[in-house]
């Protein structure tokens, strides 16, 4: 466990410090009361919950109601780690909307939220921290927009368009003055250049190992949703294997 309370100004210094940044999520009470006790600095209440807890195809379909649920568990533990709600598809398409939910999440027990987005948001973005509430972005691949790129999961910054894209809403965020990014399957070369461009720590995932720290789903690291895992997670854990062993051999011994 952290000894002290971890916030977004603990992940500048560590920026700063070149210390790396080790993110997790975490959807439920024991499981970040597990990774708070290993001492991860950042637990992201993601909505990546809405594919590997609650059997939705992408995270479209996910709801602020079910943001707020999650975010309520995982503030149980009182875990010394920063808690990081994700704003859900459509929860913050103008600026009122975007500090009302935001707002709620911090209700729920939220210390920073997530959007993805860059330079097209930076108004909400700006109006979330106009009420005191830090913000994480997310560049890179979006998942809420995975309908739009006709359901594949592409990685970014390959040519010297989506370069200079990714350059630009970098600059949108760190003139907003967000204190993390997450960059999800951007190429490790601009991954590395915009982690040692801009002051925000980079969080990294499928990116390469240049970002100034490193993000998985949990239950990618841990097998705990066997039926898909990113090619760029190698399991530390095979649980989806192991329950299915386990129960079978307590039936059996019935
Ligand atoms: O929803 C999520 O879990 C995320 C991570 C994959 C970064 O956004």
């Amino acid at each position: 466990m952290n000894p002290v309370k971890v916030t977004p100004e603990t992940i500048r210094g560590m920026k700063a410090g070149r210390r790396r940044i080790a993110a997790l999520t975490a959807y439920d009470y024991p499981m970040a009361r597990l990774l708070d006790e290993a001492g991860i600095p950042i637990l992201l209440v993601g909505d990546s919950l809405g594919m590997v807890v609650l059997g939705y195809p992408d995270t479209t379909h996910v709801t602020l109601a079910e943001m707020e649920h999650h975010v309520r568990a995982v503030a149980r533990a009182n875990p010394s780690a920063l808690i990081v709600g994700d704003l859900p598809y459509h929860s913050y398409s103008t600026t009122t909307q975007a500090v009302a939910s935001a707002q709620r999440l911090v209700t729920a027990g939220a210390e920073a939220v997530k959007a993805e987005g860059g330079r097209e948001i930076l108004p909400q973005i700006r109006a979330i921290q106009a009420v005191g509430i830090p913000f994480m972005g997310h560049l890179g691949m979006l998942p809420q927009h995975v309908l739009e790129e006709g359901g594949k999961y592409r990685i970014k910054g390959k040519d010297e368009a989506g370069r200079a894209r990714l350059l630009d809403d970098s600059a949108a965020l760190a003139e907003a003055g967000v204190f993390a990014v997450v960059l999800e399957l951007v190429t490790p070369p601009v991954a590395k250049e915009i982690t040692a461009q801009f002051p925000f720590a980079t969080i990294g995932i499928g990116s390469g190992p240049d970002c100034d720290g490193q993000i998985l789903v949990t239950h990618d690291l841990t097998g705990a949703f066997p039926w898909f895992t990113p090619k760029f997670v190698q399991p530390k854990l095979h649980v989806g294997e192991d329950v299915r062993r386990a129960v079978r051999e307590w039936a059996d011994g019935l």
